[in-house]
C-alpha cells in the first residue's frame, strides 16, 4: 500500500536557481516563495550560506530570506556548509531565521571535494559542530547526500557508500537525510536499494529522495520509493535546477510531475496543482523560457483561449 501523504520540500529557490548564469533579482526569488506557499508548499528551500565565490547566485541570501513574508506552518530552510554558513544563517536574528538548515555532504570522495573543498571524514568534521549549535538554537537539520546513485568524477556509487555517510551523520546528530541523485542516473531499485541503506538508521518519517531527472527516471524513482513506504521528496516547481558543481546535472524533478502523479495516485499532498503551475510560469517568465515540467506546459498550453 502506497502512504496515504507525501510532504514535498519545494528547493527550488535553492537548488533551482543556484546554478542560473543570469542574475535573478532578490525580489523575483521572494515572490517566487510567496507564490510558492500559497500554492499550499509548506516546506521551502530559499537559500544557501556557501561561499559567493563559489556559488554567486546564492549571495543575496540574508536579503532573500528578510524578504520573506511568513506564512503560518511553512518550514524555510537554507543549506550551511559550515559554521560560517550557519553564523551567518543566524546573524539576522528573527527577521532572516530559518526553521532549518540542512549540511550537505555525499557517497562519494571526489564530489565531496569538488563541492565543498573537503573529503567525506572532513565533511563530518565541519559539520559536527554545525549540527550541534544549530540543535541549540532550536534548528532542525537535515543531511542531504550527494551522489548516491553516482558520481561525475568517480561514476559508480554503492549502497555500502551512500550507508557509510547515512552512518557518520546519524553520529553526529543529524535529524533527517536525504539521499540524492544529483546527476539523475538511478533507477527504481537501485533507488530502493539506497533508500533502504538509509532506512536501517533511520525512520520512515526522517528519510527524504531528492532525484534530479537529467535521464527522465525521477518519477520511477519517486514511485519505487512510495513502493517502500517514504513519503518525503525533495522536488522543484518548474523543474528549475543543477548543481554547479555536477556538470551537465539538469534540474530536480518537478514539482508540478510529482504532485500531478500523486494526485492520481490518491496521494494527498495540500498542494493546489493549478497554482503551483502558476508559480512556475511565473518563475519560467522570469528566466525567458519555458517550463520544464510537462504538467506544467500540459496544463498552461490547456488554459489557451482556442
Ligand atoms: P573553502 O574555500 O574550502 O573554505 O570552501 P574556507 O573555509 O577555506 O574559506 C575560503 C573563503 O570562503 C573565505 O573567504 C571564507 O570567508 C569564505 P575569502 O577569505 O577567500 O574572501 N567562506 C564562506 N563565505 C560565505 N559563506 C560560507 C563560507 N565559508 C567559507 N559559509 C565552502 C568551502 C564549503 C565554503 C565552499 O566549497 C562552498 O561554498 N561550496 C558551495 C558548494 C555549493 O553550494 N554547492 C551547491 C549546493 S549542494 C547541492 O546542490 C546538492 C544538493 O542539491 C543535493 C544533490 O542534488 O546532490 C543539496
Ligand atoms: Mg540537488
Amino acid at each position: 500500500m502506497l502512504p496515504s501523504h507525501v510532504t514535498i520540500v519545494e528547493v527550488g529557490p535553492r537548488d533551482g536557481l543556484q546554478n542560473e548564469k543570469q542574475p535573478v533579482d532578490a525580489a523575483h526569488k521572494i515572490e517566487l516563495v510567496h507564490r510558492l506557499q500559497a500554492a499550499g508548499l509548506r516546506e521551502i528551500e530559499v537559500t544557501s550560506y556557501v561561499s559567493p565565490k563559489w556559488v554567486p547566485q546564492m549571495a543575496d541570501n540574508a536579503q532573500v530570506m528578510a524578504g520573506i513574508r511568513r506564512a503560518p506552518g511553512v518550514r524555510y530552510s537554507v543549506l550551511v556548509p559550515n559554521m560560517k554558513g550557519l553564523e551567518a544563517a543566524l546573524a539576522g536574528g528573527a527577521a532572516t531565521r530559518p526553521d532549518e538548515v540542512v549540511v550537505f555532504g555525499a557517497a562519494s570522495e571526489a564530489f565531496s571535494r569538488r563541492n565543498i573543498n573537503c573529503g567525506i571524514d572532513e565533511s563530518i568534521e565541519r559539520f559536527a559542530p554545525v549540527v550541534a549549535a544549530a540543535h541549540d538554537a532550536g534548528l532542525k537539520v537535515r543531511g542531504a547526500i550527494s551522489c548516491a546513485l553516482g558520481c561525475p568524477y568517480q561514476g559508480e556509487v554503492g549502497a555500502d557508500a551512500v550507508e557509510h555517510v547515512v552512518r557518520l551523520m546519524k553520529g553526529i546528530g543529524v535529524d533527517h537525510v536525504g539521499v540524492a541523485d544529483t546527476i539523475g542516473v538511478g533507477t527504481p531499485r537501485k533507488v530502493q536499494a539506497a533508500l533502504e541503506r538509509a532506512l536501517k538508521h533511520y525512520p520512515l518519517a526522517e528519510v527524504s529522495g531528492h532525484f534530479h531527472d537529467t535521464y527522465g527516471q525521477a518519477l520511477a524513482n519517486i514511485y519505487a520509493c512510495l513502493e517502500i513506504g517514504l513519503h518525503h521528496f525533495d522536488t522543484s516547481v518548474a523543474g528549475l535546477g543543477g548543481c554547479p558543481y555536477a556538470k551537465g546535472a539538469t534540474g530536480n524533478v518537478a514539482t508540478e510531475d510529482v504532485v500531478f502523479m500523486l494526485n492520481g495516485l490518491g496521494v494527498a499532498t495540500g498542494i493546489d496543482l493549478d497554482r503551483l503551475v502558476d508559480a512556475g510560469a511565473f518563475i519560467s517568465d522570469v528566466l525567458g523560457r519555458p517550463p520544464v515540467s510537462r504538467v506544467g506546459r500540459a496544463v498552461l498550453a490547456k488554459r489557451v483561449p482556442a
